[in-house]
């Protein structure tokens, strides 16, 4: 039985004073008899804060991106190891938003994949396909080829699904993403359903645990009826996260 997990994406958003009152918020809403694992992302310079104030309580802080390198003179960049020392349990990688402005290739994402897990952090492996590519029916296609990549990473086909069984998928449509739009609940389904198929098909047991979580303008509003569906074990909530209560909403519902 897969837990559900609410992630928040806080993207490059907050200062101090915000994580403090956006986690004591949090906190102080948080009921212990809840199942769901809460997830929160903040920008990498705010995580060494968040994991002390998130201590004692089951939030765990992930990062929103790491190096592919790991160390040297990479001026900018933050590893796998620097994030697991400083407290984060996961990092996500893929996201829409590193593939598309910072031009991160399946295969870069790949090798991000592979340095978390090295560094003992769970990648939240994100996937999604733009509007062009959901209208002209690539979608799936667009989504494996994201797996696959990192599947494909490692030396042979039992090693890759061994890996890609320690991490989380974040199905996010691009098109869904910040626009307010969000995929209905059958759509969303429908890919969840599709990659859960395609993983079973290379191995059951992955695709029983790897959580599928969704995200793109998930709010308190819909998550009801996302989080209603089979396939879908959680949320990766952008805007919606910068509000405690609004976040707070939505672990309720996930219960
Ligand atoms: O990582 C989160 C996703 O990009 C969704 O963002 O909830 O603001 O649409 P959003």
């Amino acid at each position: 039985m897969r837990k559900t997990l609410i992630a928040g994406n806080w993207k490059m958003h907050g200062n101090l004073d915000s994580v403090e009152s956006l986690i004591s918020g949090i906190k102080g809403q948080l009921d212990d008899s809840w199942q769901c694992d809460i997830l929160v992302c903040p920008p990498s310079i705010h995580i060494d804060k968040a994991v002390k104030l998130t201590k004692g309580s089951n939030i765990a802080v992930g990062a929103q991106n790491l190096s592919e390198q790991d160390q040297g003179a990479f001026t900018g960049e933050i590893s796998g190891d620097m994030l697991k020392d400083i407290g984060s349990k996961y990092v996500l990688v893929g996201h829409s938003e590193r593939r598309s402005l910072y031009h991160e290739t399946n295969e870069l994402v790949a090798a991000k994949y592979a340095k978390a897990l090295e560094a003992g952090l769970i990648p939240v492996l994100c996937v999604g396909e733009t509007l062009e590519q959901r209208e002209n029916g690539s979608t799936l296609d667009v989504v494996k080829a994201q797996i696959d990549a990192v599947i494909t990473f490692y030396q042979d086909k039992a090693e890759g699904l061994d890996k890609l069984g320690q991490c989380v998928i974040a199905y996010e449509p691009v098109w869904a993403i910040g626009t307010g739009v969000t995929a209905s609940p059958e759509q969303a389904q429908d890919v969840h359903a599709s990659i859960r198929q395609y993983l079973s098909d290379m191995n059951e047991a992955v695709a029983e645990k790897v959580q599928v979580l969704y995200g793109g303008s998930m709010k308190a509003a819909n998550a009801e009826q996302l989080l209603a569906q089979k396939d879908i074990d959680g949320g990766l909530i952008g805007g919606a996260s910068l509000k405690a209560d609004e976040f707070i909403a939505i672990c309720k519902i996930a219960g």
